[in-house]
């Protein structure tokens, strides 16, 4: 969407994957999420939108016919909350339903035929951010319900960024790039190994819709939330970042590891996410469950996924030619986690762990020199 915003895929935090609906997600929640992105870093690392997901509302809407904010989760209503939000030097983000509903079993009130009513709350509370649902829909045409809230979205004159929460099943990515910001490819996400890996395959086949402001999203992150190894989430942060995708923090980063934080806040993954060409990695590569993606960057090199998504760990192997970036005498190497460097004349390959991934960037020309005290690697040695 021609809005001008989100010109790099949306990075911050959304409480869905971590409470639900459970009581646990509430003001002080929210505003110690704020914090954190302050204290431990992920301001600076990028992450910029603090959103709130279903169940913030009452069930009915009030004899003026606005959106109530629940007085327990937040007893000093939402404005307040965005204004503490602001005041940390950040965004707020807020979800709704198009549809009469929300998904939860409670019913929240959604936007359908309160567009412009709702829109209008929102940007007098300070909303940055609009994530809108797909639930009770009642059969009417997504791209009609879609396009009423991006037009009273713009018509409150306040830039908010628009999140399509669609799950992929009108194809978005074939009609969504002048109405939202971003659009959701697949059904939700778990905190499991197959699930992500799953959501990945599908969302890599989708890379030709992708482009500045109007992103394919395979929805938000699990990193730190438990069911997955250290490993698995190092490969869903990677291949996140390949596609381009929208990084929003699923995890209580109160309560998080030094390894969540440090999978988060990998600013060379980020960099890979965020480069200002803005194109999606693509598969040039797949065989036995070893899979290698290309992304063109705005420094004409490529970040470059090995993912061995076997139960065993395997050497997996590729070429500067299958890359796409064939013809240089030489390339500069870099691991984006373990952070080493070296070089490489055309043949590139990795002993890749179990469900795991080795992240690299791949740039024409001289090579990269290794951080102090580390040695340079070369030619299939990595
Ligand atoms: C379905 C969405 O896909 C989820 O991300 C979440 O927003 C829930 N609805 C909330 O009910």
């Amino acid at each position: 969407l021609d809005n001008g915003l989100d010109l790099t895929p949306q990075m911050g935090f959304n409480n869905w994957n971590s409470t639900h609906c459970r009581a646990d997600f509430n003001e002080t929640m929210v505003e110690g999420i704020a914090d954190i992105f302050v204290s431990k870093g992920l301001k600076a690392a990028g992450y910029q939108y603090v959103n709130i997901d279903d169940c913030w509302a009452l069930p009915h809407r009030d004899a003026a016919g606005n959106l109530v904010p629940d007085p327990v989760r937040f007893p000093h209503g939402i404005k307040a909350v965005a204004d503490y939000v602001h005041s940390k030097g950040l965004k707020f983000g807020l979800y709704s339903s198009a549809g009469s509903a929300t998904c939860d079993v409670q019913g929240f009130p959604g936007g359908l035929g309160h567009e412009q009513q709702d829109a209008n709350l929102w940007a007098s509370w300070g909303v940055d951010y609009l994530k809108y649902d797909n639930c009770n829909n009642e059969g009417l045409d997504a791209q009609t319900r879609y396009k009423t809230m991006r037009d009273a979205l713009n018509a409150t004159g306040r830039p908010i960024l628009f999140s399509i929460c669609e799950w992929g099943s009108t194809e978005p990515w074939t009609w969504a790039q002048p109405v939202g910001n971003s659009w959701r490819t697949t059904g939700d996400i778990s905190d499991n190994w197959s699930s992500m890996i799953s959501i990945a395959h599908q969302n890599q086949q989708l890379a030709p819709y992708a482009r500045t402001g109007a992103w394919n999203d395979p929805d938000m992150l699990e990193v730190g939330n438990g069911g997955m190894t250290d490993a698995e989430y190092r490969t869903h942060f990677s291949l996140w970042s390949e596609m381009a995708a929208p990084l929003l923090i699923g995890s209580d980063l109160r309560t998080a590891s030094q390894a969540t934080l440090d999978i988060l806040t990998n600013t060379d993954v980020i960099a890979v996410d965020q480069d200002t060409l803005g194109r999606q990695g693509t598969v040039v590569s797949s065989s036995g469950g070893q899979v290698v993606m290309s992304k063109p960057l705005a420094d004409g090199g490529r970040a470059v996924t090995l993912t061995n998504e076997n139960s065993s760990a395997a050497t997996v192997s590729t070429t500067v030619q299958t890359l796409g970036i064939g013809g240089a005498s030489s390339y500069g190497l870099k691991d984006l986690w373990s952070k080493q460097t070296g070089s490489t004349t055309g043949a590139i390959s990795a002993f890749v762990p179990a469900h795991g991934t080795v992240m690299l960037r791949v740039t024409p020309g001289s090579p990269v020199p290794p951080p102090t005290g580390m040695s340079a690697l070369s030619d299939l040695a990595w």
